[in-house]
């Protein structure tokens, strides 16, 4: 009780105030489009939600076979290591040097995670200090800006712009912010562009980092998802990756296990070894069930992985073909679950656009300024329905835009 009244500040009857920390946070996109969709349902017009980033396929059957042989043994029920067992180390260490010929230490350079937002939320208060510089990507996947906020970092905003193929000018960041930076963040496939990075890139980024002592964090959680035979590129493929950063990997859409809740780290030992106590501190293992079936996932066949990513191929053509059929031409995406669409020219602001497509369509899409400042012209739409309800989506808002421009 005495604890409550420290922590929280009552005013009034029964608001009650957080730590001024929150004050760094912006309310959630995704609360606020779920209002607006239970009010249009309610309205009686069938929403179809292309907003949320949730897998909606099934996961594969062996994975969850072993996921209900493990859940019925009475044994996997205690706390287990923050590490990760060692049986699901060994999977992701024989998964990455199968998939990407990368070889990494088990007890050294992985790190088992509650999901990959675990480790993109925690990472921030294992490196930055108080005022210290993150460099983040504009438009980006919120957590970047939102743990680097809470852990007192300031934030450098890169714009990813499509001139440049969604990539940062690494040579246009002022050398003072340079000076500053701690770490960098970067994702691809991207969340929400559906960008993809080059080994060039990577090799580019790798330079700048060591000339300006940066780590690296990237993002993989979209790594098995690529279209058209194109595979995507991972940071620690590239010479000299483990010297200064780490990679995010995630079970959810690989397998589509979201809301099992497992992701893992991997790297830079140091990087790491700072993770690793932070977490120590802060919880006592996944539960072991989750991780056997992740061990499944990883050390199973990997057609499923491929067949899941082409379905996503499939609904992607089918969105692109029929808003082509209405005049609006949008990037063919080459990875990721999404579509960065760009609007019409008779449209400026994204939140309108998605607010009114809404309300008159029931199609819902996030707005790219959700994002960030470089995502307003955008909206971000999630290849997350099956076909016959992507079709229908782009048939709504090919007639929502024909209507207007
Ligand atoms: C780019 C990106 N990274 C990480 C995550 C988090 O994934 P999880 O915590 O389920 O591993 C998401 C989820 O949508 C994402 O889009």
């Amino acid at each position: 009780m005495v604890l409550t009244e420290k922590i929280f500040v009552a005013k009034g009857a029964s608001k009650l105030i957080g730590a001024t920390r929150l004050n760094r946070l912006k309310p959630g996109i995704f609360s606020m489009i779920g209002q607006l969709k239970e009010q249009v349902q309610a309205s009686g017009i069938d929403v179809i939600d292309l907003s949320v980033g949730s897998p909606d396929m099934p996961p594969p059957v062996h994975v969850k076979k072993a996921l209900i042989k493990a859940i019925e043994d009475d044994n996997n029920y205690g706390y287990t290591l923050t590490e990760g067992i060692p049986e699901l180390k060994k999977a992701i260490a024989f998964w990455y040097k199968d998939n990407y010929g990368v070889t990494l230490d088990q007890d050294k350079e992985i790190l088992s995670l509650m999901g990959s937002q675990d480790g993109l939320a925690h990472i921030y208060w294992a490196l930055v200090n108080p005022q210290d510089v993150v460099l983040v990507p504009d438009p980006g996947y919120p957590i970047y800006y939102a743990g680097a906020l809470l852990a007192g970092g300031d934030l450098y905003q890169m714009p990813l712009l499509e001139e440049n193929n969604f990539l940062p000018v690494l040579s246009a960041i002022p050398k003072e912010i340079c000076k500053k930076a701690r770490l960098m963040f970067l994702n691809y496939p991207s969340n929400p562009l559906a960008a993809t990075a080059t080994k060039e890139f990577f090799r580019e980024v790798i330079s700048f980092a060591k000339q300006h002592e940066i780590i690296i964090c990237h993002d993989f959680a979209y790594s098995e998802l690529s279209y058209d035979g194109y595979k995507n590129v991972s940071f620690m493929e590239t010479a000299g990756a483990k010297d200064v950063g780490v990679e995010f990997h995630s079970i959810s859409k690989t397998f589509n296990l979201a809301g099992c809740r497992l992701g893992f780290i991997v790297g830079n030992r140091d990087v790491i070894n700072a993770l690793r106590l932070i977490k120590s501190n802060i919880d006592y293992g996944i539960f072991r069930p989750t991780q056997l079936a992740a061990v499944a996932a990883l050390s199973g066949p990997a057609e499923c992985v491929r067949q899941n990513a082409l379905a996503y191929q499939n609904r992607r053509d089918a969105l692109v073909n029929e808003l082509a059929s209405y005049n609006w031409y949008i990037q063919k995406p080459k990875a990721s679950m999404f579509a960065w669409a760009k609007l019409p020219s008779s449209f400026s602001s994204s939140e309108d656009f998605a607010r009114d497509l809404l309300m008159k369509t029931g199609v819902a899409v996030v707005p790219g300024t959700a994002f960030g400042d470089c995502g307003e012209g955008y909206v971000r739409i999630g290849l997350v329905q099956e076909l016959a309800k992507i079709k229908e989506a782009g048939r709504r808002m090919g007639e929502f835009v024909a209507s207007i421009g």
